[in-house]
């Protein structure tokens, strides 16, 4: 059914409809047209940053920004769900248009520029789902709060959000925010990991629950600096990494119609490139923090690969976009 779904869908522009899809799912979720898209799945739990996952098939951050569809994505069999990138303040985003399908390359090249309702519209979201399974609540900042009080906004957003959180990621890959991948460098990384690990701990005594902090990176990195990222994750304590975010590379897409659209490719052509920043990370961590793999995962096979390099996880966005529902079936009955 989803086939027939997709190619309506893509006769019409990217953009609306995402849009038509998440208003139809937000309308759905938790009713009894649930059966439209539900999938009972075997469980294959997993054990990951203290929390029980029944599987470890993720949806992506960026498909679900406000956390308008938690019970819809549930229905359809996730092991868990992370919804944002949420900002402090509401922001429109970029203009449009600002996302692009490349059927050709199974990709997607979007420079969307974190348009969300904020983070307390999220967080009544998240308050009104039904879903009990695992959360994580990616947080990002504003484009108009300048770099260095970026920190206060990544603050703001954990305050929100701790208690209603399996998990926070801490985005800062996001290669459509001016500015933001300077934070996966040297001093600034530290400064901004210091902060938040302080405010979890003062929340965690708050709230009498210690909510693990993970943070996303880019795929865009040269193996010394994914190795620098990683002695900066453990001299922190955090918990979990998420690898990838979307690349700036266009090698693989250049000749494609929109292949030179400005933003972050996702899909196939960034797989291997994810891939190896998972393995170069799982060296680099030595076993000490989970790493959580996505980027160009579309298959079983390709889920697998994440796995045998090192991550303990696996999340979709593109590939979940191109076959639907059913990639997550096919994964978990692979596992
Ligand atoms: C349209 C779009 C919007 C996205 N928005 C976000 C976002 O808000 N926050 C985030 O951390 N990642 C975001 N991502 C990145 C995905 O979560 C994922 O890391 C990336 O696309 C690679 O996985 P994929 O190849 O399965 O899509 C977005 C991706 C797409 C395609």
């Amino acid at each position: 059914m989803y086939n027939i779904l997709r190619s309506l869908l893509f006769t019409q522009d990217a953009e609306w409809s995402h849009e038509f899809t998440i208003n139809t799912l937000k309308k759905l979720g938790g009713t009894g047209f649930d059966f439209l898209y539900q999938q009972t799945l075997r469980d294959k739990p997993v054990e990951c940053f203290g929390l029980q996952f029944k599987n470890p098939v993720g949806l992506a951050a960026g498909l679900d920004k406000n956390g308008e569809c938690i019970d819809a994505f549930a229905a359809m069999g996730f092991g868990f769900i992370e919804v944002g990138t949420v900002t402090p303040r509401p922001q429109p985003g970029n203009d449009k248009p600002r996302i692009f399908r490349l059927p050709e390359a199974h990709a997607i090249i979007n420079r969307m520029g974190f348009n969300n309702h904020g983070v307390d519209y999220l967080v009544e979201n998240v308050k009104a789902a039904k879903y009990d399974g695992i959360l994580g609540i990616n947080i990002g900042k504003n484009k108009d709060t300048p770099e260095e009080n970026a920190k206060d906004d990544y603050l703001h957003c954990l305050d929100k959000v701790y208690e209603h959180a399996s998990y926070v990621t801490v985005n800062i890959s996001s290669p459509n925010t001016p500015g933001l991948r300077n934070l996966q460098y040297g001093d600034a990384l530290n400064e901004l990991l210091g902060s938040i690990k302080e405010r979890q701990g003062e929340l965690a005594q708050q709230y009498h629950k210690q909510v693990p902090i993970l943070v996303k990176i880019a795929p865009d990195m040269s193996d010394e600096e994914t190795q620098q990222v990683a002695e900066t994750l453990i001299a922190n304590q955090i918990e979990g990494v998420i690898a990838t975010n979307t690349t700036l590379a266009r090698d693989k897409v250049a000749h494609l119609q929109h292949g030179n659209e400005m933003g972050g490719l996702s899909g196939v052509p960034v797989r291997q490139q994810s891939t190896h920043v998972v393995r170069t990370l799982k060296q680099a961590l030595e076993g000490k923090i989970p790493v959580v793999g996505v980027g160009g995962i579309n298959s079983a096979e390709s889920a697998r690969e994440k796995l045998d390099a090192g991550a303990k996880l696996v999340q979709v966005y593109t590939g979940f976009i191109y076959r639907g529902p059913k990639l997550v079936k096919e994964i978990v009955n692979s596992l």
